[in-house]
């Protein structure tokens, strides 16, 4: 007999369909929380709550002790991933992520090769070594990474951008350079990854937030094809791991996802309809979304209509429930546990 898992997250991804769907939240641990600002005062600051184990576990489980949901995800960033590889990374309060810039070849060849993150992000793995020991026994563990496209939107412009504007200039001006870097970060993110699992991550997670804005044969190119090659790699490694793709924003690009094969599911973002998710996305994976993350700062009447709205349209089939996007800081607490409590009747 093979043994049967309980946990909820892990038999959606394996194929079941649940009366009452998994629930988690993209950036469930976070700014919304007292007790989350709190730890990260302590730490001093937002890099130091994910390069400390201490700390970025004690973040990762807040969540789980105030709603239990059916996973904790990982605490960390995408970003690490580049400062693995030599980029020079800081947070300016209030303004988000600032990065050494790659505007050239020298700039590119100066980063560290592949063995080398591994050093830099250990503080990782050993977060998730502790939280596989520490999390309650229904608890799915998810790992992950940035996806490359999205990762050197970053790298490229050493900030976020409105519109990606730098790394789509430089794929049409300098497309060696920018396969190059895409195959970096690419074999990076693989290796990174891996060791996740090794470590103990049940399920990985790719966030390609950006993907929305790749265009033509670009989407093809940098977005499905490096998502796939990473997925192909590490299921070829470990032949039950489950992965959910998040190719923000890229439209009827989801439906080429989800008939690639490579992803057990995949997470929709609010502009996805849920019926076309439902007919077109369904049939091949789990679907994960997508409500609106306002709801979890106005809640009220407006919560329950449009979640029970999202269950009677994606309920029958292979659902977990989750945000179209991060939970913000501005959201109340009381929302989420009205949430909590809606989907789980
Ligand atoms: O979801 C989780 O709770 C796990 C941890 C997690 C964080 N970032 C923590 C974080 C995850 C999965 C991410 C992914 C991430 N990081 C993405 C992809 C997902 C998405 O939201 O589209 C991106 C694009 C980043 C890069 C990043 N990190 C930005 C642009 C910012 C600044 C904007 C912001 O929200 O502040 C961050 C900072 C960040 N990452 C915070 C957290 C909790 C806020 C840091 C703080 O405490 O000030």
């Amino acid at each position: 007999m093979t043994q049967v898992t309980q946990k909820t997250l892990l038999r959606v991804l394996g194929g079941e369909s649940l009366k009452t769907p998994p629930i988690w939240l993209m950036r469930q641990a976070g700014r919304y929380l007292p007790e989350y600002r709190a730890t990260r005062a302590t730490a001093g600051g937002f890099l130091d709550l994910c390069y400390s184990p201490d700390h970025a576990v004690e973040v990762t489980l807040q969540p789980i002790r105030r709603f239990g949901f059916d996973a904790a995800i990982l605490f960390a960033d995408i970003l690490l991933v580049p400062q693995a590889l030599g980029a020079k990374l800081w947070f300016e309060t209030g303004e988000g992520p600032r990065l050494s810039m790659i505007e050239s070849r020298d700039d590119f060849e100066r980063l560290n090769p592949v063995e080398a993150i591994h050093e830099t992000l250990n503080p990782v793995y050993e977060t998730v070594r502790r939280l596989a020991s520490e999390l309650p026994a229904e608890t799915t563990l998810i790992g992950f990474a940035g996806a490359p496209w999205t990762v050197a939107t970053y790298m490229i412009a050493g900030r976020g951008t409105p519109d990606q504007g730098p790394a789509r200039r430089m794929m049409y001006q300098d497309r060696a350079l920018f396969s190059d870097i895409i195959d970096l970060i690419t074999d990076a993110t693989i290796e990174y990854l891996a060791r996740q699992v090794e470590a103990g991550a049940e399920v990985l997670k790719l966030f390609d937030s950006w993907a929305g804005a790749l265009a033509g044969s670009a989407f093809e190119e940098f977005a499905l094809k490096p998502a796939q090659r990473i997925a192909r790699e590490l299921k070829s490694r470990f032949p039950h791991l489950p992965i959910i793709g998040f190719p923000r924003g890229v439209g009827g690009g989801y439906l080429q996802f989800a008939q690639s094969g490579d992803f057990d599911a995949l997470a929709i973002d609010t502009s996805v309809p849920a019926n076309w998710a439902r007919d077109m996305l369904q049939p091949h994976v789990a679907v994960q979304g997508n409500l609106d993350p306002m709801l979890m700062v106005t809640g009220g009447p407006r919560l329950r209509v449009e979640v029970e709205r999202l269950r009677e349209i994606l309920g029958n089939g292979r659902w977990i429930f989750n945000l179209g996007h991060g939970i913000t800081p501005e959201a109340d607490p009381r929302n989420v546990e009205e949430l909590v409590n809606i989907i789980r009747g």
